[in-house]
């Protein structure tokens, strides 16, 4: 089996995070800090030393700012849903995700909260003009997705940043396809969500939120936690007890633990160059075909590990199939949660081909990959 959908999730997972996931539950799998015993202290260790890793990773000093979660869609959710005010108005980046689109169109619905898409285009060039444009004084949030998970090429958002700084809009962004390989200053963001189980190589189930000013969320489920007396009846206004009510997911955050150790080992600067070489390899490799669509740009420096593509005449589910049954590789294929920029590339209803490449992968795999594309265009 070759596997080239790490854009979806990591795989396979370092030795670090199965190992850490064992010891956690064969040795001290209890509940953490609920207990004044030595196991659930051990517990709770465990949690806040992967609090720790993950704040130097993400380069963030504040570390009980961010709280752990199940993944990125509950961070996105955590803040759409707990942040825009009946009527308010947002600047959502052409790259979104459904995990961001979703909840902000279910608050167009039910709470009068408008929106505006702002297109950014195959080179991660945002529409400035139209931004500025847009940006009105009820704009109250910027949801900016660092990378697009569809055509693989990063965004820049220092200008609009920028405007939204000088306005006062708040920026809510999502680091899901580009941590690991954007350099982002994530404190002087208001509001940063990611996902353990993809570039960050850990297990599925945790994710984490980032909030500057915890004063700007309400919680968005309550109930047990550290934090306040468990007489009062309400849930802790402190970080990060505020985002993680009830038994958080222990074990998923042991094998985030043992991914840190594995990125820390090995840098996520040297992990993501061999992912990004077997992209740039494809890229050139299959460039060359005359019935090839490619999208996004194949300057590396601005890409993500990700190619899309499609071939004239034949549509991408058949040809994913035909990479699964003949030669034991693994992509995705059609929309990719992404609607907005299927609709700006025009490959709607059938959507591309995904290539994601991840260091695990090898030389031999990347070749046997190209030749599959060549006989089967
Ligand atoms: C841009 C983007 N945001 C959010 C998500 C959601 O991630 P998760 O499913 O881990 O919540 C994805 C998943 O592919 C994504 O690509």
């Amino acid at each position: 089996m070759h596997y080239f959908d790490h854009a979806s999730t990591s795989f396979p997972k370092p030795q670090e995070v199965i190992e850490r996931m064992q010891s956690y539950l064969t040795q001290f799998g209890v509940s953490p800090g609920r207990g004044s015993y030595q196991l659930s202290q051990r517990a709770e260790e465990l949690v806040e030393e992967a609090r720790g890793k993950l704040a130097k990773v993400l380069k963030i000093k504040e570390v009980n700012h961010i709280a752990f979660t199940m993944n990125a869609t509950h961070g996105l959710n955590i803040v759409i849903k707990g942040y825009l005010q009946p009527k308010d108005h947002v600047l959502i980046c052409g790259y979104s995700h459904n995990a961001a689109l979703r909840p902000l169109d279910r608050l167009k619905r039910e709470r009068g909260v408008t929106y505006d898409v702002i297109p950014v285009d195959q080179k991660g060039q945002i529409d400035l003009a139209l931004f500025r444009q847009k940006l009105t004084s009820t704009t109250r949030l910027f949801i900016a997705t660092g990378a697009s998970n569809v055509i693989g090429v990063k965004a820049d958002f220092k200008e609009a940043f920028g405007l939204c700084r000088s306005a006062g809009v708040k920026i809510l962004f999502d680091s899901t396809p580009s941590l690991g390989y954007q350099d982002v200053d994530m404190e002087s963001i208001d509001f940063v969500v990611g996902t353990g189980h993809k570039s960050l190589l850990g297990p599925s189930g945790v994710g984490f939120l980032y909030v500057k000013n915890a004063s700007d969320l309400p919680p968005y489920i309550e109930g047990g936690s550290h934090g306040n007396h468990a007489m009062s009846l309400e849930h802790p206004e402190k970080m990060p007890y505020k985002f993680e009510a009830g038994t958080i997911n222990t074990v998923g955050i042991a094998g985030l633990l043992g991914a840190l150790d594995y990125i820390h080992e090995k840098t996520f600067a040297r992990l993501a160059e061999r992912a990004l070489a077997f992209t740039e390899m494809i890229w050139k490799e299959i460039s060359c075909l005359d019935t090839i669509v490619l999208y996004g740009t194949d300057e590396i420096a601005r890409k993500v590990p990700i190619i899309s593509f499609n071939l004239k005449r034949i549509i991408p589910s058949q040809i994913a199939a035909e990479l699964d049954k003949k030669y034991n590789i693994c992509v995705r294929s059609g929309l990719h949660c992404a609607p907005l920029i299927h609709k700006f590339l025009g490959t709607l209803p059938t959507g591309c081909v995904r290539i994601s490449t991840g260091h695990q992968n090898s030389e031999e795999e990347v070749a046997l990959l190209i030749e599959a594309i060549k006989k089967i265009h």
